[in-house]
């Protein structure tokens, strides 16, 4: 496996308990990181990072409370400041079509795949201004091919991973383009395939990858 540049580096995960979120979790710590693992499952967060080791660390956590990232700041605040990275991975999947989807689907739905992702960036942008950090920043959305091109059974998770990655191409604010230099010659379909797996770079080296 090639080597990730993590060592030593302080890694927030949401999600972290099943899927992709315990994936990148072990994967973040299997190449020297300090894992802070956070999920709504307060035993199985604290079963699961204590699985990764002593760099491992476990925060309950539910992405769609404002009052739930204010704790977790306060916590990282505490303890590592601003981490070098943050993956925003919780999200949840109703699988309904647009006649069997209801209001309150559509509702959790982007409460917690957007209202989440927002929050945290939120969270991520307050720790950057006041701790700062020598080494470059970088926030991961985690959004889905449900955000390229829709899916019809799955119409309130489509809709919101759609709407997550808006905050990428939207940036924070205060952004400069990553684009490269031949990308003049594309297509402006081509150019949009491109730009989707561009990370967005702000004036002050935080970095916003939707992949
Ligand atoms: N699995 C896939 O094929 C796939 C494909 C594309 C995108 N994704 C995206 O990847 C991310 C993870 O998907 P997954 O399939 O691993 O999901 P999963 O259901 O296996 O795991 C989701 C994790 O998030 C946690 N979680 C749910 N709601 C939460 C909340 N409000 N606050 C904190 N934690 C919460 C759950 O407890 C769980 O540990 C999601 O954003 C999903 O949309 C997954």
């Amino acid at each position: 496996m090639p080597k990730l540049l993590l060592q030593d580096r302080t890694v927030v995960v949401t999600g972290a308990v099943r899927g992709l979120g315990a994936a990148i979790a072990k994967a973040c710590a299997h190449h020297g990181a300090t894992v802070i693992l956070t999920d709504l499952l307060a035993d199985e967060v604290a079963a699961t990072a204590e699985s990764l080791g002593a760099n491992a660390s476990a925060q309950v956590h539910d992405v769609a409370d404002p009052a739930s990232w204010q704790q977790l700041e306060t916590h990282l605040r505490a303890t590592i400041g601003r981490p070098d990275a943050l993956v925003n991975n919780a999200g949840i999947v109703r699988g309904a079509s647009l006649a069997e989807a209801t209001l309150a689907d559509l509702r959790r739905t982007l409460d917690v795949n957007v209202g989440g992702t927002f929050l945290g960036i939120k969270t991520y942008l307050q720790l950057h201004e006041e701790c700062g950090a020598a080494s470059p920043g970088s926030i991961v959305n985690i959004a889905s091919v449900r955000g390229l091109i829709g899916g019809a059974r799955s119409v309130t998770h489509s809709a919101s991973k759609f709407g997550v990655r808006g905050f990428d191409k939207g940036g924070s604010g205060r952004t400069r383009a990553s684009r490269h230099p031949r990308q003049r010659n594309l297509s402006r379909a081509d150019r949009e395939r491109h730009e989707h797996r561009q990370p967005t770079i702000r004036d002050d080296g935080l970095g916003f990858l939707c992949p």
